[in-house]
């Protein structure tokens, strides 16, 4: 990872640094896909330390179908309300679990994922699909990850889909 977590004064700095590098990197004349791609990876590699998996499911007809990310092969397809990124669509809320060996709607699809946030993408309350990031240590995201995060969320989908 090019980018330490300290090098930056407290997560609220990484995260700024995280949003301006999206606002570089993102061309809106590039296909959705090919501009997620490259924000998983951006987000994976040079900024999130203890995250083993990022990535998006996209919102396709009552269903998540698996987007770009960079982890372990996943599940490719979960319907509306299943699994923390089917239930975080469903409401249209960021969900946030400590442990997900103890959460009974979890779908798993890397062993050694012990925690996990989910963040809606929403454009004028349409559903475009979440963001899924997850990690292989309890309670990795805190408050000010989910605020980071529901604003990198809202700066992707100006950045891409408007
Ligand atoms: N754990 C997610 C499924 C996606 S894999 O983690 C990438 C869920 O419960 O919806």
């Amino acid at each position: 990872m090019l980018l330490q977590m300290e090098n930056f004064k407290d997560k609220n700095e990484m995260y700024a640094h995280m949003d301006s590098a999206l606002a570089v990197m993102i061309n809106r004349r590039d296909d959705v896909e090919s501009s997620l791609a490259n924000a998983s990876a951006l987000i994976k590699m040079y900024y999130m330390d203890d995250v083993n998996w990022v990535g998006f499911y996209l919102y396709r007809e009552g269903f998540m179908m698996l987007g770009p990310f960079q982890g372990a092969p996943a599940v490719t397809r979960i319907k509306l309300g299943r699994g923390i990124c089917g239930e975080a669509a469903q409401s249209m809320r960021t969900i946030r679990v400590d442990n997900v060996k103890t959460c009974s709607n979890y779908i798993e699809c890397d062993a050694s994922t012990m925690s996990e946030i989910v963040i809606p993408m929403i454009n004028r309350d349409r559903l475009l699909g979440v963001l899924d990031i997850d990690s292989p240590i309890s309670a990795r995201f805190d408050k000010v990850d989910e605020r980071g995060l529901e604003k990198i969320v809202s700066s992707l989908v100006r950045l891409i889909y408007l």
